[in-house]
């Protein structure tokens, strides 16, 4: 079922944040990937205004539907079923795509699946790599989560083993850009400065690695301390009217996160006795923990899949990519009642 030509035929929609993403996939094969971002009217306020976000889809989503009918080349009439996020996200946002989703579903009488945008981020890698071998190992790491999963099927059976217990890694990031002065959204931004810098300029903490702390949370994240490390450090220096080395200590920080993520990754590796990497979501654009994850997992013994960068951020495609899984894993379509789910749980594939 996974041939060129061969697969559903799903539309997918997204809208849990600040980007309007429709993609249209074929199997594993991508055919359109139309993203209205409205991350410009959100840089003045440092972060996503949700009305604005929830405006701004409104605006966006017919225009970008008919860009990806068009890039892929079909017709409504010719999609075998509508994937739609349902949840985690914003509900005002999220709602806008359900609403779309739904109308378009029951109009031309196709399946709807209410699909969990974190497995998105994961299960957008088939459209690059092909089927996911399980037992993998997935690195879930974006704005809003970050998360270890034990992957045993991508369509129903994913466990989390790890978490963060206090901020995302992509939120460290947006946070510590602010400190540095870079604008939003931070990633991108310190990504770039950290290139001209020196990562071992300063040694930042790397949370919960301290023996203690791995006894109760061997594979859990902590990036508050290190945000609070990087925003001391540079008060320090402005109180003693030092000139802030930016590069250096976007490279330090950036040095710091991708040295505790891809530790904690590979040792879950090792103990799970799992020799299938799986990297997803915005922070996987990340140059250094691409490139560390990379060193780390081949080291081990371990296969490491990362999307693209480009396809790592929010995306509509990623979210046809787990209705494709859903409708071939035989799973049922959702009720045309389901809700938006701001909350809904890394494990719950599909509502
Ligand atoms: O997955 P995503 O697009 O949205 C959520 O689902 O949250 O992730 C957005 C996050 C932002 O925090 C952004 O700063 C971060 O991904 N990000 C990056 C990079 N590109 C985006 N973080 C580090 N390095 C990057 N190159
Ligand atoms: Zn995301």
């Amino acid at each position: 079922m996974t041939g060129k030509n061969e697969g559903p035929l799903v539309l997918g929609i997204e809208t849990s944040c600040d980007e309007t993403g429709v993609g249209i996939v074929r199997g594993h094969q991508l055919l359109a990937n139309q993203v209205a971002s409205s991350v410009d009217e959100h840089v003045r306020f440092g972060g996503v205004v949700p009305e604005i976000a929830s405006r701004a889809h409104l605006a966006a989503l017919q225009p970008t539907l008919e860009r990806a009918l068009a890039e892929a080349d079909v017709a409504l009439d010719d999609l075998d079923a509508i994937a739609v996020t349902a949840g985690p996200g914003l509900a005002g946002a999220l709602v806008v795509g359900l609403s779309a989703a739904k109308t378009l579903a029951w109009s031309l009488n196709k399946p709807l699946y209410g699909v969990n945008h974190l497995i998105g981020h994961i299960g957008v890698d088939q459209l690059d790599h092909g089927p996911l071998p399980t037992p993998a190992i997935a690195l879930l790491v974006s704005g809003g989560h970050t998360n270890l999963l034990l992957v045993n099927r991508l369509a129903d059976d994913v466990r989390s083993i790890g978490t963060t217990i206090d901020d995302a890694a992509g939120e460290a990031y947006d946070k510590v850009a602010r400190v540095l002065g870079l604008p939003y959204p931070g990633g991108p931004a310190i990504d770039a400065a950290a290139q001209t810098g020196d990562r071992q300029a300063i040694r930042f903490p790397r949370g919960l690695t301290a023996r203690h702390d791995r006894a109760k949370h061997q594979f859990d994240f902590s990036f508050s301390g290190l945000k609070t490390a990087v925003a001391r450090w540079v008060e320090t220096e402005q109180l003693a009217d030092q000139p802030i080395p930016v590069n250096d200590v976007a490279a330090s920080f950036q040095e710091a996160v991708a040295d505790v993520l891809t530790a904690k990754t590979v040792a879950a590796c090792q103990h799970f006795g799992v020799d299938q990497l799986v990297l997803g979501g915005g922070v996987a654009a990340n140059s250094r923990l691409r490139t560390l994850l990379a060193e780390r997992a081949a080291a081990a013994g371990v296969t490491l899949r990362r999307p693209r960068p480009a396809w790592c951020t929010d995306n509509g495609a990623m979210i046809a990519a787990v209705g494709v899984e859903l409708i071939e894993a035989g799973i049922a379509a959702s009720s045309l009642d389901i809700g938006a789910q701001p909350n809904l749980a890394v494990e719950e594939v599909s509502l």
